[in-house]
């Protein structure tokens, strides 16, 4: 039996488990989705944002990219978020990033990988803009560091884009949080603290990072 073979045995199994529990539950589903949470993360196959937050299908929009990063020139990024935010209502928006990231460590330690050099070009640039700092940090704790600096320039980014400045602008009431993920122990650290149209976005986010400069390099 192939891998692939077991995989739509295991949808099977899975589908109806789920409608022995609740009969009606694909049908409800199937007539509209109306998430409280839009889930922007990386792409690594040890973060699965549904079952890490223990939700079910149609509580939790979702975008993944490389990193998590949010570009207002990426239209897939922008995208999904207009949507999440527009049209389905959101109530947060989480950007999670996680420790031991392959496109932070691809960047801090410049391994070429060819399309992907180019992706990640966005936290090559934060390498650069908080040199001084990272370089107090000790070497083994460098991708860690950047890994949390990555969460806080994200979502720094992401309370900048346009859909989220005009919801605040119309008074939605979305929040936006910025979160890490440990693959080791399987948790979320809350990186920002939340932030929603009556906070001054620059003041979390100078205090985000001096917190992590703090905790990385004492000083
Ligand atoms: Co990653």
């Amino acid at each position: 039996m192939s891998l692939v073979h077991d995989l739509l045995q295991n949808n099977r199994q899975w589908a109806a488990a789920l409608k022995l529990e609740a009969p009606d539950f694909f049908l409800k589903l199937s007539k509209q989705q109306k998430p409280l949470f839009f889930w922007i993360g990386c792409c690594d196959s040890r973060v699965p944002a549904n079952q890490i937050i223990g939700l079910m299908p149609g509580e939790v929009f979702v975008h993944r990219n490389i990193a998590n990063i949010v570009n207002s020139a990426d239209i897939n990024c922008m995208s999904a978020l207009q949507y999440a935010v527009d049209v389905l209502q959101v109530r947060h928006v989480i950007l999670c990033g996680h420790f031991g990231c392959g496109g932070v460590q691809a960047a801090v330690h410049g391994e070429g990988h060819g399309i992907i050099d180019y992706w990640i070009w966005d936290i090559k640039a934060i390498l650069t803009r908080h040199e001084a700092m990272l370089a107090q940090a000790p070497a083994e704790r460098l991708v860690d560091l950047m890994c949390e600096i990555n969460v806080i320039e994200q979502t720094y980014e992401l309370c900048r884009t346009k859909v989220i400045r005009e919801a605040w602008q119309r008074g939605q009431p979305v929040r936006v949080h910025g979160w890490i993920y440990g693959i080791h122990d399987g948790l979320l650290q809350e990186v920002i603290p939340e932030v929603d149209r009556t906070v001054d976005v620059e003041t979390v986010y100078q205090a985000a990072l001096t917190a992590v400069t703090q905790k990385y390099t004492g000083g």
